[in-house]
């Protein structure tokens, strides 16, 4: 399968995703794909650093990119964030997830994409 028939099964024009983690290494990635296959992307990250780089990649798709500082393990922060996605893109349609929450924080998956969604 070369690129354009993987691009074409992955048309996401039109169609907003956050990626929490999204200012780091695997997280960058993920936020160059969706925005490769058409998507507005919102990058949800504690630390903003890496968004720069990330935007240069991205060429002239980076006006389908903006970044939030968020933290994933804050009611507060994530409702916000969802707030913020909704006002920036539109309605979330997909979220992608590289933050690692480690074994302690049960649940946390669930509560992000709830809070996000409910936004
Ligand atoms: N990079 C890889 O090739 C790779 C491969 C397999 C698995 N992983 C796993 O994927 C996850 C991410 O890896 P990475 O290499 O992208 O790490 P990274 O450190 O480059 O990126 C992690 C990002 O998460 C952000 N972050 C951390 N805590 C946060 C919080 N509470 N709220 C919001 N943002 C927060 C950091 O600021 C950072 O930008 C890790 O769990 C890693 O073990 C990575």
């Amino acid at each position: 399968m070369n690129r354009d028939e993987l691009m074409a099964m992955y048309d996401f024009a039109g169609k907003t995703f956050a990626v929490t983690g999204g200012a780091g290494a695997l997280g960058g990635d993920v936020v160059v794909a969706l925005a490769g296959c058409g998507a507005s992307v919102m990058i949800l990250d504690l630390r903003l650093g890496g968004v720069p780089a990330i935007k240069e990649r991205l060429g002239e798709r980076a006006s389908q990119v903006d970044a939030c500082e968020v933290n994933v393990l804050s009611r507060d922060s994530l409702t916000a964030a969802g707030t913020a996605i909704n006002e920036r893109f539109g309605p979330l349609y997909g979220l992608g997830a590289t933050v690692e929450f480690g074994p302690l924080v049960k649940g946390a998956l669930d509560m992000v994409m709830d809070l996000l969604y409910e936004a």
